[in-house]
């Protein structure tokens, strides 16, 4: 095992992943140590698992609304022999009619009865297999993204999901809503926002993860509830876009800029260097 591979990071790729924004986040990451951490838009965590082996908080709190991500982080956190053990099946059976019969499980009503286990390996061999990475489900909730052209994709990585295993061990996990943040953090807590952002463009569509949307009404209600947080002494740093909204919403605190690339995003046009903004109140 590679000491690269015995560090913990994410391990699902996952649309807005900050692991390429890290470098660029770092110096506004808090050097001394803090009470809680407080993470509402979990995605992959990249962030989460930067921070992690610095020691730096006593508790840690992890959560967002999509069910099936947070379920696949208590499978890894609680059950990784398990876990990694259903996934070299999956690798085995790998096929394209493999993948469809996968994916299409939750269309059958026994799946409500599968197990934590069965249902994160499930996920994460499609977050391997399927096209992009993209977590995309329609009004039903089914999971309909597409096969993607793979010639190998790596389903198991073993180093990789016992080091995030050892970093998720004594981690809170919720499904909540990002408003939930405002009941458990406190003074001497730092809270990491990354909302799905606020489209570059009108013709873009807001982006929909779950069933559920998040748009101009949720930007604002975030809006209110990084003032809350900061009212309350937390330490507060947000992710978004760069547009006339975002600075809008946070023209009373320190706004930075970034510079990211965009790996998911619907307008190839926008593939590239785009800058983006870190609004911190510090
Ligand atoms: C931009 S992604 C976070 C990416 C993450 N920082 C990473 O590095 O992978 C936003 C996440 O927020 C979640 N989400 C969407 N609406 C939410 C809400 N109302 N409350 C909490 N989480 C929400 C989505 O499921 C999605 O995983």
């Amino acid at each position: 095992m590679s000491a690269h591979e015995n560090q913990a990071g994410p391990f699902l790729k996952w649309a807005g992943g900050k692991s390429q924004l890290l470098a660029q986040y770092d110096p506004f990451f808090p050097r001394e140590p803090m009470r809680g951490y407080f993470e509402p838009f979990v995605g992959s965590g990249a962030v989460f698992f930067h921070l992690r082996g610095r020691g730096l908080f006593s508790t840690y709190y992890l959560s967002e609304t999509n069910e099936e991500l947070l379920n696949c982080y208590r499978a890894v956190r609680d059950h990784v022999d398990e876990l990694i053990a259903r996934l070299r099946e999956h690798q085995a059976r790998h096929s394209r009619d493999y993948y469809y019969a996968i994916r299409n499980l939750d269309r059958n009503s026994a799946w409500i009865h599968a197990s934590l286990v069965e249902r994160a390996a499930r996920l994460i061999y499609l977050n391997k297999t399927c096209y992009n990475g993209l977590w995309r489900v329609n009004r039903r909730g089914h999971f309909n993204v597409p096969m993607g052209r793979y010639k190998n994709p790596e389903i198991v990585n073993e180093a990789r999901l016992r080091a995030a295993s050892r970093a998720l061990q004594g981690v809170h996990l919720a499904v909540e809503d990002f408003e939930q943040v405002i009941r458990r953090a406190g003074r001497g807590d730092f809270v990491y926002l990354d909302p799905p952002y606020i489209p570059l463009s009108e013709t873009a569509n807001f982006t929909s993860y779950t069933q559920d949307e998040f748009g101009e009404y949720e930007h604002r209600k975030l809006a209110l509830v990084f003032a809350e947080l900061d009212r309350k002494g937390c330490r507060v740093m947000l992710s978004n876009s760069d547009t006339p909204l975002t600075r809008e919403l946070y023209r009373n605190f320190r706004i930075e800029t970034v510079s990211a690339r965009r790996a998911i995003n619907s307008a190839s046009t926008r593939r590239g260097a785009i800058s983006e903004v870190v609004v911190l109140n510090y």
